[in-house]
């Protein structure tokens, strides 16, 4: 969802959410960009899976228009790899499938797969979570409903 579309969507009253991460570009591609991978068998994931699919960290329940932090870490059961010629180069959590936060990583080795974004919210809404392995191409994670008390 690019930035336009999802300012249409706060117009419209949808969920507010602000990063609290720096936005850097990164340069290298994975060769099935256009594919997003999910878990597809959760009694029998497979090692791509493990490692691949983010997992989200958040309460479940969250006080109107207060701050909050959404942690992400992938894979959802292996840590992914860290590595110069293997990492994941960006995070970004989506709000009710709009596109609102991101983190890129320009080389590996450096950064774990992890990160941490401050958002607050209007209304019950539903996260998810993308990462973007250099090598694996892009997986998402299952959804996460929050509750806005
Ligand atoms: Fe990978």
């Amino acid at each position: 969802m690019k930035r336009r579309t999802f300012l249409k969507g706060l117009a419209a009253g949808s969920a507010l959410a602000v990063a609290s991460q720096t936005v850097l570009t990164s340069t290298a591609s994975a060769d099935d960009d256009d594919i997003i991978h999910h878990l597809q068998n959760r009694a029998n994931p497979s090692t791509l899976e493990k490692k691949h699919v983010p997992a989200i960290e958040a309460p479940s329940k969250v006080q109107k228009d207060v701050w909050f932090d959404v942690k992400i870490k992938v894979g959802y059961l292996i840590e992914h790899p860290s590595k110069f010629n293997h990492w994941i180069q960006n995070i970004e959590l989506l709000v009710d499938n709009y596109d609102v936060a991101e983190t890129e990583f320009e080389t590996g080795g450096v950064c774990g797969p992890y990160a941490t974004f401050r958002i607050k919210l209007s209304e019950n809404a539903v996260l998810k979570a993308r990462a973007k392995c250099n090598l694996h191409g892009e997986w998402e994670s299952d959804p996460v409903n929050i509750t806005v008390a």
